[in-house]
């Protein structure tokens, strides 16, 4: 990457993967441009920008356990992600980061890991899930619950359905809120399915992302299942303009979300004034 991490870096949209049936999110793939190179950790994010329309903070959800492109999944909400959404295969776009701190992945050696996700929520999730079952030997038993509206609304469907659940001693547990007469799986919200499926809390890591209410209701139930704070890690999604501890957008109490985090355990979050 150039040295100043304010400017941003040429790269070219290679191929684009419709996730949701209603196409509200999608995955690009994107090279960067020449002799680029881009070095990540799961958890990082990377500020992307289309000329004309401004810049939005998104997760990778590539793994940086293997070699290839970096992909980010976005869901279409405004200026930015419309504008992405718009763009085509051989569209160029500006990269700059990585920014942001990265899950703890090296601390989760030995231990059991819970992954808890809720719609776009599995994107920073990805990252990281393929980055542990990259080194599938270093972790115990892993729990990948995750949850969307409808059917329709998960993301990710490859790998929920012919990947992940095929590698051993890893359940891929699915729910959605509302079922659409052809899905045979859990209906349930994400905080509930978690509470009916159990996990033990015994020597476990619980990492979550989604909505904020998911994420609150989420929280609550672990608890109830016996994780203590630090057990419970998770990954901000504040506002954001600079990505570098510039401007001041993200701020919760003294801690910038896109220096200090975006991950935190729910002990360090703890100790933050409940702004987030
Ligand atoms: C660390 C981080 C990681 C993120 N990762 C992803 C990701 O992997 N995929 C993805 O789709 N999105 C992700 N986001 C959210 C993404 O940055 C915003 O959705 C995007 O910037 C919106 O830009 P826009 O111009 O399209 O929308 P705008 O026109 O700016 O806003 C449209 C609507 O979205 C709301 N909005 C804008 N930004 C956010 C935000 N950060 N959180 C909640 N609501 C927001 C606005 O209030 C408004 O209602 C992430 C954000 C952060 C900070
Ligand atoms: S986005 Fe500017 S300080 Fe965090």
């Amino acid at each position: 990457m150039g040295t100043n991490p304010l400017i941003p870096q040429v790269a070219t949209i290679q191929k684009i993967v419709t996730e949701t049936d209603s196409g509200d999110v999608k995955t690009f793939i994107v090279e960067m441009d020449g002799r680029q190179t881009f070095s990540y950790q799961p958890g990082q994010c990377a500020m992307l920008s289309v000329l004309g329309e401004g810049e939005s903070m998104i997760s990778i959800c590539s793994s940086d356990s293997r070699k290839g492109p970096l992909e980010f999944s976005i869901k279409r909400v405004g200026r930015v992600t419309t504008a992405l959404h718009e763009a085509e295969p051989g569209h160029k776009i500006g990269v700059r980061g990585p920014y942001g701190n990265a899950f703890p992945v090296d601390e989760w050696t030995g231990k059991n890991l819970l992954f808890v996700g809720g719609g776009i929520g599995l994107a920073p999730l990805r990252a990281v899930i393929n980055h542990c079952l990259d080194a599938r030997d270093d972790f115990g038993h892993i729990d990948i619950l995750y949850g969307a509206r409808s059917p329709g609304d998960l993301c990710f469907k490859r790998e929920l359905r012919d990947n992940w659940p095929l590698i051993e001693d890893v359940d891929v547990h699915l729910t959605v809120d509302e079922s659409d007469g052809n899905w045979d799986g859990a209906v349930a919200l994400v905080p509930h399915r978690l509470e009916e499926i159990a996990p033990t809390s015994a020597n476990t890591v619980a990492v979550t992302c989604g909505p904020p209410i998911m994420i609150k209701f989420t929280i609550e139930a672990l608890k109830r299942l016996g994780f203590t704070d630090s057990q419970i890690v998770t990954t901000l999604e504040m506002k954001m303009q600079c990505g570098v501890g510039i401007c001041g957008r993200c701020n919760i109490g003294g801690r910038y979300v896109c220096v200090d985090g975006p991950v935190f355990t729910y002990e360090q979050l703890r100790s933050l004034p409940a702004e987030y």
